[in-house]
């Protein structure tokens, strides 16, 4: 038998060391060191006995087809680049009820309808319980194989008796292997399962989709070694107060992980929502002081959304300072830069500003609209209704060029805008929304109507 030796690994983001410490030294967390025991390495005269193949040089490997198969959902297939590729795994990662089960479910039955055998395995749910969404849903393909497992033999067994295409897993976080000397439920067993189903998923070529819970701060629960582990990572993300949901890729080994997929989630499920932009701004209400709109870029996909603050005097000795959808960090930058660079001041009150919709702005081609909606607000002067801001703001006060400006631009004509305001270094867009270019945020409050007192700092 081998010897064995000890080390001591971090369970959350699998760094080893040779000594037990407190804190791990590679993600800071504390109390994640367990000691582990592993079998000396053999020789290496053992393992060049069994030599593998050799390496090959580049442009001598055969290319393998990976044609990716169509999921049936066209906003899923955006994010993924056309479909899921055979014999990869998937990690599907997002809060508790954003609607990660409801989404694969759907996937399942649009894929089964496609002519492929799905098995659906729940640790989460009972069948009845599936059926009974599936229902609701409208989702009740008849080559969905359902079974409520938790135990990973058990589940290659339903594979070996089901001989599925697609193999959902719901969730990894309640699977457990009775073979691994880990406890059940902890990160490391966690991670040990998702090895055995990426081999499973290698091994039978079979499509693997796993479901992942995410911990508070947005990141998934359980070992960070999962992501390394599979092939893509989704992450489902939606505020359970709105019916928003977004689906991005994070990780992506067969292509760009730059796409965006938009759904909104109504009593029958989730659905594709095409224009995003129109969604956004559906509700809005031109003529409120301290409201614009700003174009973002999501990836490769260009959104109108609308940026709202509201300035009202404190009552506080600190006053509030709250962020919805915006970065609050930048939020101060930005109401720093509107003192020091436009001699507009809200030092004394209140400031909200929010991203309306339940989305999250965070490029930095939101600053412009940020900081105008803020003078708009501070001034009680509004804004007119067929302007857009966008620019990312320097802490001279200088606005700077954000990419795809054209693109941008080109969404804002769509939905009836007219007017943009632009950095100054911006190229010409070939559409019917006039260009107001300005280098500094004092220029672009000047040209709005906005500048009333002179800044402060001449420089
Ligand atoms: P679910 O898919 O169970 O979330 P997760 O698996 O990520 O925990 O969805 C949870 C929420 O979605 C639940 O609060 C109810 C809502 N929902 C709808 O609004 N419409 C529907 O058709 C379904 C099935 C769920
Ligand atoms: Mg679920």
């Amino acid at each position: 038998m081998a010897k064995s030796r000890t080390i001591f690994r971090c369970e959350a983001c699998g760094d080893a060391s040779p000594k037990w410490t407190g804190r791990c030294p590679g993600c800071d967390q504390w109390n994640t060191i367990v000691e582990q025991r592993r079998p000396e390495r053999e020789p290496l005269s053992a393992r060049l006995a069994q030599v593998l193949d050799a390496p090959l040089a580049l442009s001598q490997i055969e290319v393998v087809d990976l044609d990716p198969i169509s999921t049936g959902f066209d906003e899923v297939d955006r994010v993924l680049g056309g479909g899921l590729v055979p014999g990869s795994v998937t990690l599907v990662g997002g809060e508790p009820g954003v609607g990660k089960s409801t989404l694969l479910l759907q996937v399942a039955s649009l894929m089964a309808c496609g002519g492929r055998r799905v098995l659906l395995a729940s640790g989460e749910e009972s069948v009845s319980q599936v059926r009974l969404r599936a229902g609701r849903l409208g989702a009740l393909a008849d080559s969905v194989f359902v079974a409520s497992e938790t135990s990973i033999p058990d589940v290659e067994a339903q594979v070996d008796a089901v001989l599925p295409e697609v193999l959902v897993i719901d969730s990894i976080q309640t699977m457990s292997d009775p073979d691994l000397s880990s406890a059940p439920g902890s990160v490391a067993q966690v991670r040990d399962c998702a090895h055995r189903l990426v081999r499973l998923a290698k091994e039978r070529s079979i499509i693997v989709i796993l479901v992942g819970h995410v911990t508070k701060d947005g990141s998934l629960a359980g070992p960070r070694v999962l992501e390394h582990v599979v092939d893509t990572v989704l992450s489902f993300e939606g505020d359970r107060h709105h019916s928003l949901r977004l689906l991005r890729a994070i990780k992506h080994r067969f292509g760009a992980t730059n796409e965006l997929g938009v759904f909104e989630m109504s009593e029958r499920g989730l659905s594709s929502v095409a224009d995003a932009s129109g969604t956004f701004l559906a509700d809005r209400r031109p003529g409120i002081a301290g409201s614009v709109v700003v174009p973002t870029m999501e990836g490769r996909r260009p959104m109108l959304v609308e940026i709202q603050t509201l300035v009202s005097r404190s009552a506080l000795t600190t006053p509030r300072r709250a962020a919805q959808g915006l970065n609050a960090g930048r939020l101060g930058m930005l109401l720093a830069v509107l003192e020091q660079r436009a001699g507009m001041t809200a030092a004394s009150a209140d400031v909200h500003a929010s991203a309306v919709g339940g989305v999250k702005v965070t490029e930095p081609g939101a600053d412009l609209a940020v900081v105008v909606a803020l003078a708009s607000s501070l001034t009680g002067q509004p804004l007119a209704a067929d302007l857009v801001a966008c620019g990312e703001v320097g802490l001279g006060g200088e606005v700077r060029r954000v990419g795809r400006l054209e693109e941008r631009m080109a969404e804002a004509g769509r939905l009836g805008f007219r007017r943009a305001v632009v950095p100054a270094s911006a190229p010409d867009a070939p559409t019917d929304v006039e260009a107001i270019r300005i280098g500094t945020v004092q220029e672009a409050l000047q040209a709005l109507g906005l500048a009333t007192v002179r800044p402060r700092s001449r420089s």
